[in-house]
């Protein structure tokens, strides 16, 4: 997956004056931030080393949540969104994509780095409201009203245990059809997804996707539900990483539930599909909340033919 065009030309713009090979440590420490999951504070450079290599990845796993709800979902089209933990907006550029209707957006950002890079970025958008706050959304209060859409993606990582359990009450509670939390594809991603479903099945969402039914994950530790996006590395991408492949998999584990049910037309593809010579292997999260393995040979005709063409991530 690529940046749309346009968000991909405006980075480049902000990024042009910035010497790429001077960003490359930046980028390097703020990955390895991540990566050990220790919040920091947001400096004017680590916003552009996030442009620069984050941005290409967090946006290709929220858009491919983005996808998974749509599928569920082709009735939804939201009108307003609330996006908390917004960063340079990826969410919003991936919602617009998807949900071309959007015409009402708030972002809540503690970090003014993103958010006045986010701003620059958004001007691009043809979106009548655009709102951005400089806010903790864990203490500030978000009156902004219910929204069609709520998003989290790569924050409930960044906030305390303690408080990640009010955060999505309140932001439930601001849900007028759908939320979508999207999270490190981590087993400890996993784990804050976990429990950020179980929280919600019990205040009384309908789950979306990925999972195809409300039942106890049947996923046991050191397995965990996650899923992969391919992202292409541009230029800008590869000199700040100092990398040669023009590619990278993203991993992601993410969450979406409804006001509403989904119909769940299908298993859901849980891991990479093993292609052998006469067959194929799904690993599959089930409607009746089971997962396990599913062969399917080339016998098996038409059914061969979708097995062949699953993706990890999509429906069969
Ligand atoms: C890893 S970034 C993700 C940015 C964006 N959502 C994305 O997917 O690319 C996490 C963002 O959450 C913001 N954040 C963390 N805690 C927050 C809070 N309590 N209130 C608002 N934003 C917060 C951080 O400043 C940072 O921009």
């Amino acid at each position: 997956m690529d940046l749309p065009p346009l968000l991909r030309r405006a980075v480049d713009d902000v990024l042009e004056s910035t010497a790429l090979s001077d960003l490359a440590a930046t980028a390097e420490a703020l990955s390895q931030r991540y990566r050990d999951e220790r919040p920091h504070a947001i400096s004017d450079r680590d916003a552009l080393a996030y442009l620069a290599v984050r941005l290409p990845a967090t946006y290709a796993a929220v858009r491919a949540s983005f996808d998974a709800v749509a599928q569920a979902r082709p009735d939804f089209a939201p009108k307003t969104v609330l996006d908390i933990g917004a960063g340079p907006g990826t969410a919003l550029w991936a919602a617009s994509e998807c949900w071309p209707g959007l015409a009402d957006a708030v972002l809540i950002e503690t970090s003014s780095a993103f958010r006045s890079y986010g701003e620059r970025l958004a001007a691009g958008l043809e979106m009548p409201h655009v709102t951005w706050r400089v806010a903790d959304a864990t203490v500030d209060a978000i009156d902004c009203g219910t929204r069609d859409l709520v998003t989290l993606a790569y924050v409930l990582n960044e906030l305390a245990p303690t408080v990640r359990h009010s955060l999505l009450q309140r932001l439930w509670e601001q849900t007028a059809d759908t939320l979508v939390i999207v999270e490190p594809g981590t087993p400890t991603g996993w784990q804050r997804i976990l429990a950020a479903r179980s929280q919600l099945i019990e205040a009384g969402a309908h789950v979306i996707a990925p999972c195809p039914h409300a039942h106890a994950c049947p996923l046991q530790p050191p397995d965990w539900c996650h899923f992969a996006e391919r992202v292409a590395r541009s230029r800008v991408h590869r000199q700040t990483k100092r990398a040669h492949v023009p590619w990278e998999d993203e991993k992601f584990s993410y969450l979406a539930v409804s006001q509403k049910p989904a119909t769940h037309a299908g298993a859901r593809v849980i891991a990479r599909p093993r292609k052998g010579g006469g067959h194929t292997t799904l690993k599959l999260c089930r409607p009746d909340g089971s997962a396990g393995d599913q062969l399917v040979s080339r016998r098996a005709g038409a059914l061969f033919k979708r097995a062949r063409n699953a993706d990890w991530g999509s429906l069969f």
